[in-house]
C-alpha cells in the first residue's frame, strides 16, 4: 500500500502547476490503465495500491463523522471510490450502509477483489459515472469525496460542464440536509465555496496539515464538510 505522498498527491497536483492544464489525470483512459495496473499488483502480491492523501485524510473525517453521531446505518456514497479503501475504513468503524461508485471498471474490480478478501460482503459497489449517474443512485445521507472532483476538474474537455454536472449530481443523490465531505489538493477553500454554495452550506473545515512557502502558510489539502439545504 502506498499514499500519495504525507497528506499529498504527486502525480495529482503537480499538474496543478500548470494553472489547471487539463491533464490525463482528468481521462478516464488513464483511470482504466492505472487501476488495471493496481489490480494486477493486487492479485499478485496482495497491494491494495494507492491511499490517496493517506491514511489521515480517511481518519479525519470518519473522526468527524462519530463525533456527529453520524448513525452506523446512514446510507453513504464514497464518489469515485478507486480501490475502495475508504469503504473499508468505513466499515471498521462500524457504517454498515455504504456504496462506492466508480466509473472505472477496473477500479470497481479492484475494489471488490478488496471487500471479498477483508471479508465485507454488504457493501454495494458499481461501475457509474458520476457526472451521468443512475436514476437509482439516490437517498444519501452522507457523500464523501476525496480527489474525485480534484481529478474531474482536470477533464481535457469541457471542465466547466463537468463542474456543473457534478454540482446537479450531488444534489441529485443528496438527502435533504445530507452532509458531502469533500478532500481536495486542487482547491482552496474558497474556491470550494464558490463551486458548492448556493445549495450546500458549509459546516466545517476540517484541520489539514499546513505548510510554508515564501513566507505564506497555506494547506497542501483541504477537507470541508457541507449541508445540503432542506429542498
Ligand atoms: C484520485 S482518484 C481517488 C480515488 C479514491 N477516492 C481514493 O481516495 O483513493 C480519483 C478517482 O475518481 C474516479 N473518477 C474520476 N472521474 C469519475 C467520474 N466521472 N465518475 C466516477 N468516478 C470517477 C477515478 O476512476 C478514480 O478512481
Amino acid at each position: 500500500m502506498s499514499a500519495h505522498g504525507a497528506e499529498g498527491c504527486a502525480g495529482q497536483c503537480t499538474e496543478l502547476e500548470d494553472e489547471f492544464a487539463p491533464s490525463k489525470l482528468g481521462t478516464k483512459d488513464y483511470w482504466d490503465d492505472a487501476y488495471k495496473r493496481e489490480l494486477q499488483t493486487y492479485k499478485d502480491i496482495g497491494d491494495v495500491g494507492e491511499i490517496w492523501f493517506g491514511e489521515e485524510s480517511m481518519d479525519r473525517v470518519i473522526r468527524w463523522m462519530e463525533a456527529q453521531n453520524v448513525p452506523e446505518n446512514a446510507a453513504i456514497l464514497d464518489i469515485g471510490t478507486g480501490n475502495g479503501m475508504f469503504l473499508v475504513e468505513l466499515a471498521k468503524h462500524g457504517f454498515s450502509n455504504l456504496t462506492g461508485i466508480d466509473y472505472s471498471k477496473a477500479a470497481v474490480e479492484l475494489t471488490v477483489n478488496i471487500l471479498e478478501e477483508e471479508g465485507l460482503k454488504n457493501v454495494t459497489i458499481q461501475v457509474e459515472d458520476f457526472l451521468n449517474p443512475s436514476a437509482e443512485l439516490k437517498g444519501f445521507d452522507v457523500c464523501i469525496d476525496k480527489g474525485t472532483f480534484d481529478a474531474i476538474s482536470l477533464s481535457p474537455e469541457d471542465r466547466e460542464e463537468a463542474k456543473k454536472l457534478y454540482v446537479n449530481s450531488l444534489k441529485t443523490v443528496m438527502q435533504p440536509e445530507g452532509f458531502f465531505i469533500i478532500t481536495s489538493c486542487n482547491w482552496t477553500k474558497e474556491q470550494l465555496l464558490q463551486i458548492f454554495r448556493p445549495g450546500l452550506e458549509l459546516v466545517r473545515e476540517l484541520p489539514t496539515p499546513r505548510f510554508q512557502f515564501g513566507g505564506v502558510t497555506g494547506n497542501s489539502v483541504t477537507a470541508l464538510v457541507f449541508k445540503r439545504n432542506k429542498s
